[in-house]
C-alpha cells in the first residue's frame, strides 16, 4: 500500500543513512572546535530544528544546554518566508556572556537567520555561530556566514526529517523533494 507522504513526494534528496552519517561528521566537528568552551547553549530553532537537535546533541562530547525559540513569517505563502518575520516562542534564559550555536533546518532567503542573529546580537553572548542542516545557497537575499553547514541543496522544496509539508511529515528519516504544485490534503 502506498504510504502517505509518497503522493508528495518527487525523490528522496538524501536517505537517513546519509543523513545520520553527516550528522555524526557535524558532531564531531563541532566537539572538536567546542572542546575547551565554557557555557554553551544550542538554540535549537522550532519546529524544523528538532529532529536535527535531538540527532546532533548525541554526538556532541562537550558539555552544554539547550533551550528552544519559534519563528513565525508572515505576510506570503507558507512556503517563501516573506522577511517579515516575529519572535513566536523566545528562549527562557539570559545568553549574555554565553556561546551560542544556532541550530536550524534550512536556510533559504536568509531572512529568518538574519532577524534572529540581530535579536541575539542585542543580549551581548560571548559568541554565535551558525549551523545548518540544509542551505540552499542559490536563493539567498542577504548574505549570512555560516558555519556549519549539513548539506547545499538546489533551489527545490524539501520535507521530512524535521521539515515540513504544510506541517506534515516532519517525523520522516529521510530529506525528500516535494512535487511540483502538491498541497497536504488537496486532492
Ligand atoms: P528563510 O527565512 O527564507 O531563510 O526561510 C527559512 C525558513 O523557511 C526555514 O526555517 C523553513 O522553516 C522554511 N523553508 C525554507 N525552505 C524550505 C523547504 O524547502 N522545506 C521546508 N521548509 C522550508
Ligand atoms: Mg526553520
Amino acid at each position: 500500500m502506498q504510504k502517505p507522504y509518497e503522493r508528495y513526494l518527487q525523490e528522496v534528496l538524501i536517505d537517513s543513512e546519509t543523513l545520520q552519517a553527516r550528522v555524526a561528521e557535524l558532531g564531531r566537528e563541532i566537539s572538536a572546535d567546542y572542546a575547551a568552551v565554557p557555557d554553551v547553549l544550542l538554540v535549537c530553532i522550532l519546529k524544523g530544528g528538532v529532529l536535527f537537535l535531538s540527532d546532533l546533541m548525541r554526538h556532541l562530547d562537550f558539555p552544554h544546554s539547550i533551550d528552544f525559540m519559534a519563528i513565525a513569517s508572515y505576510g506570503s505563502g507558507a512556503r517563501e518566508s516573506s522577511g517579515r518575520v516575529r519572535i513566536d516562542m523566545d528562549l527562557r534564559q539570559d545568553i549574555a556572556g554565553k556561546h551560542i550555536i544556532v541550530v536550524e533546518d534550512i536556510v533559504d532567503s536568509g531572512h529568518t537567520l538574519q532577524y534572529i542573529l540581530n535579536i541575539l546580537a542585542t543580549r551581548e553572548p560571548a559568541s554565535v555561530k551558525i549551523c545548518t542542516l540544509l542551505s540552499k545557497p542559490s536563493r539567498r537575499l542577504v548574505h549570512i556566514d555560516l558555519d556549519y553547514v549539513g548539506f547545499e541543496i538546489p533551489d527545490k522544496f524539501v520535507f521530512g526529517y524535521g521539515l515540513d509539508l504544510d506541517e506534515h511529515f516532519r517525523n520522516l528519516p529521510f530529506i525528500g523533494v516535494c512535487k511540483p504544485n502538491s498541497q497536504v490534503g488537496a486532492s
